[in-house]
């Protein structure tokens, strides 16, 4: 994502029923102290959720790799800063894991406590620690990575969230001393009805499609467009730029089934 884009992506981030389930389910595994699996089909919106409750947009300028690092630091009321949220490269090892799982932290924390190192903040006289740690794409972690989490885990009395396909928990269930250690285990579903409607309205409204639908948007395009994307949220984003092209060659007006049909058409994916 290039700066621009992560800006605009926070912008547009539309709180849903699974956002705020997401929320709770962090939140359960950081005061239980517990091991956390969160799995889901790609393009729901897991790394989304992830990025909006550890405040990751904020975070990034500072804690960020290169180009996302850009030295300005977040406002203060962007936080609470407690979470790290981590992404392991493709290519991980334990030394890896631990060395940037421990930057992070480290970062965070000097961040929520105004530190020196923030010479501009106020110093906040009674920090708290990062007391959990996400970690994206944990199909990635092979099992000395894992063990190395396991360790962290152990030595820090954190909550500890891993974010995965489909499957990561028979895969982690493997791993006797990983899998005792999980105390919740949460599946993070597509979007569905009232919820899909209001993403839809509000795509509408990002792209100006005219007229846009308001309260009462049409039914029948909601189910056309639940049929093709199945409520995934990549998929909606991605039929709409289709929606808004077809829509524009063809000088139409208003936002049908028929239009919806056309845009299909060319998702270059196999859609229900
Ligand atoms: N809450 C949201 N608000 C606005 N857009 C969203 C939201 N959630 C997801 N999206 C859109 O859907 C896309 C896919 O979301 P995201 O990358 O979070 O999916 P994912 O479940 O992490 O997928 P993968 O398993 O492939 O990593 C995003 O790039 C964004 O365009
Ligand atoms: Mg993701």
């Amino acid at each position: 994502m290039t700066d621009e884009a992560a800006a605009s992506a926070a912008d547009q981030f539309i709180i849903t029923r699974e956002d705020r389930r997401f929320a709770e389910f962090c939140e359960s595994c950081r005061r239980a102290r517990y091991i956390g699996l969160c799995y889901g089909v790609p393009g729901v919106g897991k790394t989304m959720s992830a990025r909006e409750y550890a405040h990751w947009n904020e975070l990034e300028s500072v804690l960020g790799p290169a180009p996302y690092r850009r030295g300005g630091l977040p406002p203060r009321d962007s936080g609470p800063w407690q979470t790290v949220l981590y992404t392991p490269g493709v290519v991980n090892t334990p030394r890896t894991v631990q060395r940037d799982v421990d930057h992070m932290w480290g970062r965070v924390f000097s961040l929520a406590a105004g530190s020196s190192w923030y010479a501009d903040r106020e110093v906040n006289p009674d920090p708290r620690p990062p007391d959990l740690v996400i970690v994206d794409e944990a199909d990635r972690l092979k099992t000395a990575s894992l063990e190395q989490l396991r360790d962290l885990y152990d030595r820090r009395n954190i909550g500890l969230l891993l974010i995965g396909m489909p499957g990561l928990q028979k895969r982690l269930a493997r791993y006797a001393q990983f899998s005792s250690r999980v105390g919740f285990v949460h599946q993070y579903q597509p979007l569905s009805g009232r919820e899909l409607q209001h993403v839809i309205e509000h795509e509408c409204v990002q792209l100006r499609l005219q007229p846009p639908l308001a309260d009462n948007t049409d039914a029948a395009v909601v189910n056309a467009i639940g049929r093709v994307t199945g409520g995934n949220f990549r998929l909606v984003d991605r039929l709409f730029v289709e929606i808004q092209r077809v829509m524009a060659v063809n000088n139409f007006s208003t936002l049908t089934t028929e239009v919806v049909a056309f845009a299909r058409e060319s998702l270059a994916v196999e859609t229900t």
